[in-house]
């Protein structure tokens, strides 16, 4: 049985945290003893239904839109003021552009907006959480959600594996830059998992979205939120204390095979 205490009293924020990835995330938080979570999104219902479940002593949900630098500026100052410091930044709301987005037909309004939230948002995350630990002396982590997108570009979605990409080149930046404070910078690549967003974009349900990406990891089974979830909480406790600047890559070895072509 896992041990329930990873992150033992410390201060987390999840944006995106209202549903998949980020949900999952924020509930195992609390699972292993965080002493608090917020819960931060722009789905105001589903964020305050999941602190609530959590509980209001130690989860709270916090409107954040992270395209708006003072929204997450205010975001980090109001964890601060309620709970007193800043250990875990996961920086996870993210979005895709639900039309093909091809190179020939680059819509490039619509690739600005997908860019405000993917690079933006997290880069306001990065910042803010940054400045938060550096003035609270905390050695907190800072996780970002990337995509195996990064690695493997793709056929349609040519604005979301720019923006993963960019976000791969701000956790190299911010590793590098915040290593003097003790501050970790990581980041996650899931490959694909059911989550409303991923069911919207295919146009499918969970089990069709399961079915369909069975086949393309090496590793026999299914990628669940958990999986991703427990990556992150590796990265957001101390069982990761000298790993920083890292890709953890969750996906069952869908983008091993690619790389390894050559041996075959
Ligand atoms: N599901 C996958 O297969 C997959 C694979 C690789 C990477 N990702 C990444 O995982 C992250 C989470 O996505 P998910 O699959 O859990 O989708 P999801 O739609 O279930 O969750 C994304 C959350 O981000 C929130 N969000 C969107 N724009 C926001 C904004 N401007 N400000 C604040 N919150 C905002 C949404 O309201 C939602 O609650 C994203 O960064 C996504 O790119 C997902």
């Amino acid at each position: 049985m896992a041990c329930q205490n990873k992150v033992q009293d410390k201060v987390a924020i999840v944006t995106g945290g209202a549903s998949g990835i980020g949900e999952a995330t924020a509930l195992l938080f609390a699972e292993n003893g965080a002493r608090a979570v917020v819960i931060a999104d722009v789905q105001d219902e589903r964020g305050k239904k999941l602190a609530e479940s959590i509980g209001s002593d130690r989860s709270t949900f916090i409107h954040c839109d992270v395209i708006d630098e003072t929204q997450v500026k205010s975001l980090v100052e109001s964890t601060v003021a309620l709970y007193g410091h800043l250990d875990i930044m996961f920086c996870n709301a993210g979005t895709l552009s639900f039309d093909k987005q091809t190179v020939v037909d680059f819509d490039l309004d619509m690739y600005e907006k997908l860019f405000a939230v993917n690079v933006r948002g997290v880069a306001a995350s990065v910042k803010h959480a940054a400045r938060a630990m550096v003035e609270g002396g905390r050695k907190g982590s800072i996780i970002c959600t990337a995509s195996v997108a990064a690695t493997t570009g793709g056929s349609i979605h040519t604005d979301y594996v720019m923006s993963k990409c960019a976000v791969l080149g701000l956790v190299k930046c911010a590793s590098y830059q915040l290593g003097e404070h003790g501050i970790r910078v990581n980041c996650v690549s899931p490959g694909a998992v059911a989550t409303p967003l991923i069911c919207k974009a295919f146009g499918m349900g969970v089990e069709e979205v399961e079915k369909t990406f069975e086949s393309t990891s090496c590793l026999k089974g299914v990628l669940k939120l958990k999986h991703v979830a427990n990556a992150v909480l590796f990265l957001a406790s101390e069982d990761s204390e000298f790993v920083t600047g890292h890709n953890l890559v969750v996906d069952g070895g869908f983008t091993f095979p690619q790389s390894s072509q050559f041996n075959s």
